[in-house]
């Protein structure tokens, strides 16, 4: 049997439902994380990567939905361990906590007209984008959402419905993905994940101010690139053509994890390949989220005592 988080009790997931006349399902009005978890056969253990730095972020997310996170970070993280060992997982996993407005008192889309419900689920899973092959991607047509309609920041489930469109048509289109501009014409993000460009040997990535979700393994490969490898690293506005120029592009995201890019627009990037500084981010990436960089095991968050 599978168990699922529905606030404030664990329950099988074939009893776990939502009331039909939910809010968040009608108008996409929650706030959610994705987060993985990966199994390390050496040490028979289940390491949840940046896991409290997911629920402090879920958390902060939620004050532009006017949603009020009832259990501390720290309270999540215990709750996140709890579940996955209930299910017994000894595979690669996804987490996703979503927290949600629950039933209206009445019609209207008022924040503050629904309760604060809260749920977490687990499950497998392996690769969501190749990582041992270049991508062919597309510049979307879709503009990525900007801050003052609905803020990309806030990884917020209404605002899927820009990824969703922008990823079904680069897929329909024979991409495997797509980078989002702005609705300024710069360069943002992918769909479900972050951008980094290699240009002059160094790295360069969107600023988070322009309408991207503040990735955690952005974070992460800008402290590894210029740790480990001795990369610059620099935020800043990137233009469209920046990408048909770059050395080397991939992306990264808890689902995407490192994926290189060898193509845009059908215009080759460097070999068309893989790069090699892109290999190294992915080499050391994964050694990090497996905790076997003592310097980094501090971010991975066993769940078996
Ligand atoms: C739109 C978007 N950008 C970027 C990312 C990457 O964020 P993170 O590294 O925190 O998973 C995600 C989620 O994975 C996303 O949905």
């Amino acid at each position: 049997m599978k168990w699922v988080y529905m606030a404030p009790d664990f329950v099988p997931l074939n009893e776990a439902k939502v009331d039909i006349r939910t809010h968040g399902f009608s108008y996409g009005t929650l706030v959610f994380e994705g987060i993985r978890g990966y199994w390390d056969d050496e040490s028979q253990q289940v390491y949840i990567f940046r896991l409290k730095e997911h629920f402090e972020r879920l958390t902060r997310n939620g004050r532009i939905l006017k949603y009020e996170m009832s259990t501390t970070p720290d309270g999540l993280v215990e709750i996140c361990r709890e579940l996955v060992r209930k299910n017994g997982y000894q595979q690669d996993i996804y987490v996703k906590p979503i927290g949600y407005k629950g039933l209206p008192d009445t019609l209207g889309v008022t924040l503050t007209q629904a309760p604060d419900e809260f749920l977490m689920y687990t499950f497998p899973l392996g690769k969501f984008l190749a990582t041992d092959r270049a991508l062919k991607v597309c510049v979307s047509s879709w503009h990525r959402v900007p801050d003052n309609a609905i803020p990309a920041r806030g990884k917020i489930g209404g605002a899927y419905i820009n990824s969703a469109l922008a990823k079904s048509d680069a897929v329909a289109a024979g991409f495997d993905e797509c980078i989002m501009l702005t609705s300024q014409g710069n360069v943002a993000e992918g769909s479900t994940s972050n951008l980094f460009l290699v240009t002059g040997g160094g790295l360069v990535t969107p600023p988070v101010t322009e309408d991207i979700l503040v990735g955690i393994t952005r974070q992460t490969i800008m402290e590894i690139a210029s740790t480990e490898l001795g990369l610059s690293v620099t935020e800043r506005v990137v233009n469209r053509s920046e990408l048909y120029m770059a050395d080397e592009l991939f992306f990264c995201g808890t689902g995407a994890e490192v994926a290189g890019i060898g193509e845009v627009d059908s215009r080759r990037i460097g070999s068309g390949q893989i790069g090699p500084i892109t290999r190294q981010l992915q080499d050391l990436y994964f050694q990090v989220v497996h905790g076997r960089l003592p310097n980094y095991r501090s971010w991975c968050t066993p769940v078996y005592e």
